[in-house]
């Protein structure tokens, strides 16, 4: 081999083995206030805060203008509201996808994300979740995006029921007639699950058992040891709860990502500007490094959420935001 080869192969190593642990941290943006900036300069905020990746709950059309021709990756949804619309037929899920996705094909669409925390036990909306899913995913495929957008759904982690060690991870068994055909059609299409990810809620449920160090990313030590892994901190121990559900659901190949995960900086206990911007901070500093079960690999994530919302309810959903109205920074994060 001459020694060209060789550097070349070295350097395709050394290439792969960056992108794999590059980071993929992409911000939420919600809508849910009466003092946000326009949709303008909140897309001008991630471009200078060198965001890459946005999470847009409904296909906002201000927001999608002023995303033309921007490298801003969109995981774009379908909102729950939409469901029973585009799960009714073929042709409204084909005019949806014209609508929102192709007459903006200078918008780099990276996921559809259709429904966001679906109850399975919600009798109206559940049993919209897998037709819609399908639409939607021929619909892609027919105006030629079916490589460029996944097509998937966001969960909650009410879905799990064992959770402890991460390897006993499970869905409960009543939602398994909801997940498993979701699954199935993730499997199929080679399309991540998309899990919003609290270790906020976690903590704040069950402080006698979690500390706060384990649930901020700041234990010392791992916490948890569960066979060969070893968990320092809860976002690991969650995803790879998920993992685990995953495995013993038909999607052992499954990929996650995390679809929200934030921390509020004020508003109910442990709720405080410290805590949240420890947690955010050491986030961004993590998701490169994958979980004991997918080490290595970035974690897609999402953070939870571009503004203080003030619309929210109740009270503690209104201080998630990782940027002020006035787009002054809460945190100072450093996106990559
Ligand atoms: C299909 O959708 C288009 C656009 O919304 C509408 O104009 C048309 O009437 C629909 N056709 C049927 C058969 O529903
Ligand atoms: C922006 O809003 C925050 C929170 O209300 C405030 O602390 C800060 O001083 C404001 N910054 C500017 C530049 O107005």
């Amino acid at each position: 081999m001459s020694s060209m080869a060789t550097l070349l192969i070295t350097l395709g190593l050394l290439a792969s083995f960056l992108d794999t642990t590059e980071s993929q941290i992409g911000v939420s943006y919600g809508m849910f206030g009466n003092n946000l900036p326009s949709e303008t300069d909140a897309i001008s905020l991630y471009n200078s805060n060198d965001i890459r990746m946005m999470r847009l709950y409904f296909p906002n059309q201000a927001a999608l203008q002023a995303l033309r021709g921007s490298n801003i990756e969109v995981m774009v949804g379908v909102q729950n509201s939409e469901l029973s619309y585009v799960a009714a037929s073929r042709n409204n899920s084909f005019d949806w996808v014209w609508r929102n996705i192709v007459t903006y094909s200078d918008v780099k669409f990276r996921y559809i994300s259709v429904g966001n925390e679906v109850n399975p036990s919600d009798g109206t909306l559940a049993p919209l979740v897998y037709i819609a899913l399908t639409n939607i995913r021929e619909a892609v495929v027919f105006y030629g995006l079916g490589n460029q957008i996944k097509v998937s759904t966001a969960i909650d982690t009410t879905l799990i029921g064992a959770n402890y060690p991460p390897s006993q991870g499970a869905f409960k068994a009543e939602v398994r007639a909801y997940i498993d055909p979701i699954i199935a059609f993730l499997v199929a299409n080679n399309a991540p699950l998309l899990v919003n990810v609290f270790p906020y809620f976690s903590y704040v449920d069950n402080p006698v058992d979690i500390s706060l160090a384990y649930a901020t990313f700041t234990s010392p030590s791992i916490v948890v040891q569960d066979g060969a892994h070893g968990y320092q901190n809860l976002f690991d121990a969650i995803v790879d709860v998920v993992y685990s559900a995953l495995e013993k659901a038909g999607g052992p190949w499954v990929e996650i990502v995390v679809s929200e995960t934030g921390w509020p900086s004020a508003g109910a206990s442990a709720a405080t500007f410290n805590n949240a911007r420890t947690y955010l901070r050491n986030m961004v500093a993590h998701a490169r490094w994958g979980t004991p079960k997918r080490p290595g690999r970035a974690i897609q994530t999402y953070l939870f959420s571009m503004f203080d919302e003030n619309n929210k309810e109740p009270q503690i959903e209104k201080n998630f935001g990782l940027f002020y109205p006035n787009q002054t920074t809460k945190y100072n994060l450093c996106f990559n």
